[in-house]
Parts: C-alpha cells; sequence; structure tokens
C-alpha cells in the first residue's frame, strides 16, 4: 500500500508552534514514527504552506495511483472551496486529520468545507491522528 501523508499550511513549525495545542512533537518525528510504526506501508510525506501547491500534490497522488492520503489541511480546512474540490476530483480516498479537537475550539473551526468529500475525519487524538488515518484506509481499501 502506497499511501501520502500531505501536511497544511503551518504545519511545518509543529513542535514549536502553540505546543499546548499541538504537542511538542515535530512533523519529522510524527513522519519517522509512521515509517516505523507501519513497515508494510510505503509513505510519501509532503508539506506545503500553498493552497496551489497541497492541490497539486493532491493531482500527482492521483497520477502516481496511490491507495490513500491522510490530509491534515491545516487553516484551509475552514475556507478552501479549491482544495475541496481537488480532494473530490481524484481517486484515492482521502481521510482529513486534525491534532486538536476542532469542534472544541472556535466556532471557525467547527467547519470543514474539506471533510465532505473525504471518507471521513479524526480530530483530537494528537499525533495519533495520522496512525488511525492510516489505519482507517487500510480498512477501507480492504473494504
Ligand atoms: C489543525 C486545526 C486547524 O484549525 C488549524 O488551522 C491548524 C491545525 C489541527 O491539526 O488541529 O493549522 O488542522
Amino acid at each position: 500500500m502506497t499511501l501520502l501523508i500531505l501536511n497544511g499550511p503551518n504545519l511545518n513549525l509543529l513542535g514549536t508552534r502553540e505546543p499546548g495545542t499541538y504537542g511538542t512533537a515535530s512533523l519529522d518525528t510524527i513522519e519517522a514514527d509512521l515509517d516505523d510504526s507501519f513497515p508494510s506501508v510505503t509513505f510519501s510525506f509532503d508539506q506545503s504552506n500553498g493552497e496551489g501547491a497541497l492541490i497539486d500534490r493532491l493531482h500527482a497522488a492521483h497520477d502516481a495511483g496511490r491507495d490513500g492520503v491522510v490530509f491534515n489541511p491545516g487553516g484551509y480546512t475552514h475556507t478552501s472551496v479549491a482544495l475541496r474540490d481537488a480532494v473530490a476530483g481524484i481517486d484515492p480516498p482521502v481521510v482529513e486529520v486534525h491534532l486538536s479537537n476542532v469542534h472544541a475550539r472556535e466556532d471557525f473551526r467547527r467547519t470543514s468545507r474539506i471533510a465532505p468529500a473525504c471518507v471521513g475525519q479524526i480530530s483530537g487524538f494528537g499525533a495519533t491522528g495520522y496512525h488511525l488515518g492510516v489505519r482507517a484506509l487500510r480498512e477501507h481499501n480492504a473494504g
């Protein structure tokens, strides 16, 4: 199984960014941990702060025939019609992941424009959410 783990804006700052909300693990650590935890999965990891670049990465995941995408769209979750359209327009199933529980925070974080185009959303379990996303895609694809 080949999966893309895709992270959006400001997630390159994990480890130092608002650690009380997002934890102390860096994105590099989270990615290395996924590699260690799922030796039978071939991961590609990507992060961008740009909406267009994230759309390109989703299209590339489709073109490469990836089996799924675990996607944390960061702040674009709540605003981006274009990212939702990209998720809706590709074949690989996408799981939306958030480190924090977006439903327990400010009102504007309670709405995801992207989740309706995904197979599901995982929110509030910190870095474990990425692991749950991988497991969810494995079950979904076996389905
Ligand atoms: C986030 C939640 C978003 O609301 C926020 O803008 C982020 C991180 C999360 O992982 O909890 O950048 O996606």
